[in-house]
């Protein structure tokens, strides 16, 4: 079977945990692409050479979720060649057999339009800036949330006003709004809009 499951959203609005609950959910495979422009970002040297010959082990590396490596996934991130050579692996592992799971910006609008479900997941500059904080610990405590804040909002600025594959949401994505919501209230509504339309193409 082939059903794709595109979570895109800004910067630290829950995608990835929602994603990884869909993904274990439904047995499916899960792809953090944020994780593949982070890579690129900290490389260092050409990004467009280092997206061309990415690495399984470029993807191993213990510092891909710090904020430094977030902005330089960014800035690398609008460059047309780098999101060229990191399309055609993203576009095969969504259309992979058995399903999968692939979340990022652009996966319902550039890397899979056809995808079978399409959520939006969202959440307040404000409530994302606290997550973050709290989730990088140490390294956060060498800054004040409001400087957490101002860098989620630059990333957001950058991401969604970017030429190439800007981040917004696909026509008819499903919105899910994280602010209020508990994570496992997040991945239940999840769950069940993946579920309601598995139902739907099984008959
Ligand atoms: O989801 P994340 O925070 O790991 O993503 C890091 C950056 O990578 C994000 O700010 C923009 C870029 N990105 C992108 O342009 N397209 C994607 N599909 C995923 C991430």
């Amino acid at each position: 079977m082939i059903f794709t499951v595109a979570i895109d959203g800004p910067a630290a609005a829950g995608k990835g945990t929602i994603s990884r609950a869909v993904a274990e959910a439904f047995g499916f495979a899960h792809l953090d692409t944020g994780a593949l422009y982070r890579a690129v970002g900290v490389k260092g040297g050409d990004p467009v050479l280092a997206a061309q010959s990415l690495m399984p082990e470029d993807l191993a590396r213990d510092d891909l979720r710090t904020l430094g490596a977030g902005q330089a996934a960014s800035r690398v991130a609008v460059i047309p060649e780098v999101r060229a050579a990191l399309l055609d692996f993203q576009r095969r592992f969504a259309r992979r057999e058995g399903g999968a799971v692939l979340d990022g910006r652009d996966i319902g609008t550039v890397i899979c339009p056809e995808a079978e479900v399409k959520l939006f997941v969202t959440a307040s500059p404000e409530v994302r800036a606290g997550r973050r904080w709290l989730e990088l610990g140490a390294e956060a405590g060498a800054r004040s949330l409001a400087e957490v804040l101002a860098e989620v909002r630059e990333r957001d600025d950058r991401d969604m006003n970017r030429a190439d594959a800007p981040l917004r949401p696909a026509a008819e994505a499903v919105m899910l709004d994280t602010s209020d919501l508990a994570v496992t209230a997040a991945i239940d509504r999840a769950v069940a809009v993946v579920r309601a339309r598995l139902d739907l193409l099984r008959g």
